[in-house]
């Protein structure tokens, strides 16, 4: 999974520069006195079409998390997470930040794929650490917590960041939305396809300080039986 991710991040970065050269030789066309506006439509279609490859691959790989989401086992959400935080580890202990875990006991099994969820709350909580660079390193803490609702399980990832602008919420999940210098701005909607694909849902919470994301993974009946 996350190879797959970083091999689409990179036949898109390809697209992208693309977009970007052609984009900066359109304004240097512009900016003669008498531009030759045949070129300029010339590299305004190579524009059209890059952005077009990237959108393409972009979708494919929707499709690829899809396919892949089908090989599933009886799962317990907490597991999962443990996992996470394995990985994660190096990371928290690099940047100083605190995990602070609330994690409801006995929740029922949850059919899905190990390996996908474990990446989606990585990538969640990834967010997070980077986030959180901008406040004093005291202050750095991740809370986790898991518990039953109407809908399913809920996983809930909270930090003491920048926070996310309301008027950002849905941007954010766009693919290759980023405000990293470093990013690429697959993480959430690579998080969100997976949270989708498993009938769930990944959205981010108003929250009056920090951030604050949550999934919900429904409990199908054939899932619930430990
Ligand atoms: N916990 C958070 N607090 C504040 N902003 C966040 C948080 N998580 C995500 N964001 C915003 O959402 C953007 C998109 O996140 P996303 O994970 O999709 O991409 P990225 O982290 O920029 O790059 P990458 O592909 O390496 O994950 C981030 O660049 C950041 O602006
Ligand atoms: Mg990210």
């Amino acid at each position: 999974m996350l190879n797959e991710a970083i091999a689409i991040a990179h036949e898109v970065k390809q697209p992208l520069t693309a977009v970007i050269s052609n984009g900066n030789y359109c304004l240097r066309l512009l900016s003669e006195s008498s531009p030759n506006l045949n070129e300029v439509r010339e590299t305004i279609q190579e524009i059209i079409d890059a952005g077009n490859r990237a959108t393409l691959i972009i979708s494919r790989m929707g499709a690829d998390l899809a396919r892949q989401c089908q090989e599933r086992a009886a799962l317990e959400i907490n597991d999962i997470l443990s996992r996470a935080f394995e990985l994660l580890r190096p990371e928290l202990d690099r940047s100083g930040t605190d995990l602070a875990l609330e994690l409801a006991k006995n929740l029922p099994l949850l059919m899905g794929n190990p390996v996908q969820l474990q990446q989606a709350f990585v990538n969640v909580m990834m967010n997070s650490i980077e986030a959180m660079r901008s406040i004093p390193g005291q202050r750095r803490a991740i809370f986790v917590e898991t518990g039953t609702s109407p809908k399913g399980i809920f996983v809930e990832i909270r930090d003491l960041g920048p926070g996310v602008l309301a008027n950002r919420s849905e941007r954010i999940f766009e693919p290759l939305f980023t405000t990293r210098t470093d990013g690429l701005g697959l993480g959430l909607p690579i998080s969100r396809s997976i949270a989708e694909a498993h009938g769930g849902s990944l959205t981010v919470i108003p929250a009056t300080e920090g951030a604050i994301f949550q999934f919900i993974l429904p409990i199908t009946a054939e899932s619930s039986h430990r």
